[in-house]
């Protein structure tokens, strides 16, 4: 009997030991599962909404690289107006990005010559060739004559798609939108940002003129 009652004494514990073992596992497989679903789902949107809003490069960071981009890819070659100086032309430095200058005199421009192009007004910010004439867009963020009211979305979509404001006319040459269709997301993101944070310039440019109209 009293065997017996050691043994049934002994299983208690044991069952209550099972139990006590049990409730920790389940707490700890609780606890992971609650801190896996935290990282996934809560932390996981928080990130993903820094993302979204405000990269998770610091803002100035993506500026920068936008600042590298636009440099090296040689925007202001043809958005930037030239100025005359002692060492000859030269990109005008207080109208970075403004495009062609609205009250530089252009020359009519010539027959077209088979594929010959011919870039007036001397600040090389209008184009003459096959398709028309062309000016060069103002990308400041200049509220009216820039890029003031484009939205990043549209930014991207111009230069995916080479379409006007991203959806209308063709965006036409010497443009080379179909090379920087190939650029990132985040890097495309990066050359609009980085062109918001240029000084606005007042400056209306003309717009397109088809081949065959005045
Ligand atoms: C070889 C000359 C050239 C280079 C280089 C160039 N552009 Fe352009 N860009 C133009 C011309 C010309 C237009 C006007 C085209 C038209 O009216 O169809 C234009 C138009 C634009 C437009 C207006 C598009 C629209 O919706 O009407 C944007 C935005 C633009 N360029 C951005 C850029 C950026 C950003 C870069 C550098 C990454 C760049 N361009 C480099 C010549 C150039």
């Amino acid at each position: 009997m009293s065997d017996g009652n050691g043994r049934r004494a002994q299983r208690a514990r044991y069952t209550r030991g099972m139990g006590r073992g049990l409730a920790v596992a389940v707490m700890v497989i609780a606890g992971s599962a609650g801190v896996a679903y935290y990282y996934q789902h809560v932390a996981g949107r928080v990130v993903q909404a820094a993302e979204n809003s405000n990269p998770s490069v610091p803002a100035d960071a993506r500026v920068d690289r936008g600042r590298y981009l636009v440099t090296i890819t040689g925007c202001g070659d043809c958005h930037t107006p030239l100025t005359m100086t002692d060492k000859g032309p030269r990109p005008d430095p207080d109208r970075l990005l403004s495009g062609h200058p609205e009250r530089a005199t252009v020359l009519p421009a010539p027959k077209t010559q088979g594929a010959w192009v011919w870039s007036g007004a001397g600040t090389g910010t209008a184009f003459a060739g096959p398709w028309g004439v062309t000016f060069a867009a103002n990308l400041t963020p200049d509220k009216n004559t820039g890029l003031g009211i484009w939205t990043e979305p549209m930014f991207v979509r111009a230069m995916r798609t080479g379409k006007h404001w991203g959806e209308g006319r063709d965006i036409q040459p010497p443009m080379p939108w179909r090379a920087y269709a190939k650029m990132t997301d985040e890097d495309l993101k990066a050359v609009f940002a980085y062109l918001r944070s240029v000084r606005p310039v007042r400056n209306y440019v003309p717009d397109y003129v088809p081949a065959g109209e005045e």
